[in-house]
């Protein structure tokens, strides 16, 4: 396995459509042990292969405490939305920046796993709010899109500002409430 090196705001790539998983093979599993790996390691609940630069629709999440639960959706697609909620959120792709962000309380979606076995499952609560936000990964739109454009230039200077100080010997600023991370 291997952690593979996560995009991070305003690099143009994140802003790539994934195309479908077409091919359900060898090459597919290795992809996802390493995002898990990678997203385990980033202590993050949630990872878009957009974010690790391959631009196909698929996402690892785990919203389990014990961080043992690690779900698999390929070629999702929303079947129905129900209820809001705002939740704060923050991306590994916009380190150290939480914003409310509203968002459908309770999601029903359709996927495949790894196996490229179709499936669906009804998700609320965090894991609701995780998998709209990943799925904006692949559609090449972030989180902070949904602020105002003040602020998310706003965010963009601080980053900068943060990647000049860490390529200047500064130490990576230490992740805040990584709960929320996805
Ligand atoms: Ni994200």
């Amino acid at each position: 396995m291997a952690l593979l090196p996560i995009l991070e705001f305003p690099d143009p790539r994140l802003r790539t459509r994934a195309e479908p998983v077409r091919n359900f093979d060898r090459a597919l599993r290795q992809l996802i042990a390493d995002m898990v790996e990678t997203m385990y390691a980033a202590a993050g609940i949630g990872l878009a292969a957009t974010q690790v630069n391959v631009h196909r629709q698929l996402i690892v999440m785990d919203v389990s405490s014990e961080k043992d639960q690690p779900r698999v959706y390929i070629n999702p697609e929303i079947l129905t939305r129900d209820g809001e909620e705002v939740s704060e959120e923050g991306c590994l792709s916009v380190p150290n920046v939480f914003e409310e962000v509203q968002r459908a309380a309770r999601v029903r979606v359709r996927a495949r796993d790894a196996d490229g076995k179709a499936f669906e499952r009804e998700l609320e609560g965090l894991e609701a709010v995780c998998l709209q936000h990943e799925m904006d990964h692949l559609a090449g739109k972030l989180f902070v899109d949904y602020l105002t454009s003040l602020k998310r230039e706003r965010i963009r200077r601080k980053l900068e500002k943060e990647r000049r100080e860490r390529a200047g010997g500064a130490s990576k600023p230490a992740v805040r409430a990584a709960a929320r991370v996805i």
